[in-house]
C-alpha cells in the first residue's frame, strides 16, 4: 500500500511535479529515455482497444476519449485521434500541454480540451467519454486518490464505455521511486484498487516485446 511507502503526501505530489517540469517535452522524455519502444506500445494498445470498438452489439463508441497523464500527447496523436472524433487531454505539467498544440499537428484541432490538473483533483464530466485511457501515470497517485479517481472515471463513461489502465507492474509489493516520486504496484494491489473503485475487469493483457530490463507492463480494461 502507498501508505507504507509514501511518508509525506504533499511532498510526494510536489516532488513529482518538480521532476516533470524539468523533463524535455519529447517522446523520449515521456518514456524516460525509451522513446524507441513507443511504436511497439502504440501498436499493441491499438490491437487491444479495437477488440472493444469492433466486437458485438455492446461495442464501445468512438465519439470521445480522454487521455489521462497525457504529457505531450504521444498516445493522443497515434492511438486516440485516429480512432475517436474528439479527444480531451489532462496532465499536471503545463509545458507538455503547450507542446501538444504543435506536436499533434493539424489533427490536434480535434482535441477539445486541454485540462491542466492533477488527476487527484480532476473529475471527468459525467457521461462524456467512450474511453478513458490512463497510461504510465497511476504511480503518481496514492492508493486512495487512485481509487477515488477511478470512481469518478466510471461516472465519466458513456454507455458501453471503458476505462483502460496501462502501466508498469512490480513483481511483488509497492516499490517507491524517489527520482520521479512515484510508486510501482504489483498486479494484486492494482486489481484490489480497481475493485475498490467499483469497476469490473473486462480484460487484462501483458505487453510483449518490451526490453527485458524494464518492469512488466500490463493493460487492463474495466467499466
Ligand atoms: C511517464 S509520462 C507518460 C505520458 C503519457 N501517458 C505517455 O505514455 O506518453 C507521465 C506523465 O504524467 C504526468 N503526471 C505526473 N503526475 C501527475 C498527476 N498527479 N496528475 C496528472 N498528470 C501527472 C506527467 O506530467 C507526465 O506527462
Amino acid at each position: 500500500m502507498t501508505s507504507e511507502v509514501v511518508e509525506d503526501e504533499m511532498e510526494f505530489y510536489s516532488k513529482a511535479e518538480k521532476y516533470w517540469k524539468d523533463v524535455p517535452p519529447t517522446v523520449d522524455g515521456m518514456l524516460g529515455g525509451y522513446g524507441h519502444i513507443s511504436s511497439i506500445d502504440i501498436n499493441s494498445s491499438k490491437k487491444f482497444l479495437l477488440k472493444f470498438l469492433r466486437d458485438g452489439p455492446n461495442r464501445t463508441g468512438t465519439t470521445c476519449a480522454l487521455d489521462c497523464g497525457a504529457g505531450i500527447g504521444r498516445i493522443t496523436k497515434r492511438l486516440l485521434l485516429p480512432l475517436f472524433k474528439a479527444v480531451d487531454m489532462v496532465d499536471v505539467t503545463e509545458d507538455f500541454l503547450t507542446k501538444a498544440r504543435t506536436y499533434l499537428g493539424d489533427e490536434g484541432r480535434r482535441v477539445r480540451n486541454y485540462f491542466c490538473c492533477g488527476l487527484q483533483d480532476f473529475s471527468p464530466e459525467p457521461n462524456s467519454y467512450d474511453v478513458i485511457w490512463i497510461q504510465w501515470v497511476i504511480g503518481h497517485l496514492t492508493d486512495d486518490h487512485l481509487s477515488d479517481f477511478l470512481k469518478r472515471c466510471k461516472v465519466g463513461l458513456r454507455p458501453n464505455g471503458i476505462v483502460v489502465i496501462k502501466d508498469n507492474m512490480a513483481q511483488e509489493g509497492v516499490i517507491m521511486d524517489d527520482v520521479d516520486s512515484s510508486v510501482c504496484r504489483d498486479l494484486d494491489v492494482v486489481r484490489t484498487i480497481v475493485r475498490r473503485a467499483g469497476l469490473n475487469l473486462l480484460a487484462e493483457e501483458r505487453q510483449e516485446n518490451f526490453p527485458d530490463e524494464i518492469y512488466h507492463v500490463y493493460t487492463f480494461a474495466m467499466r
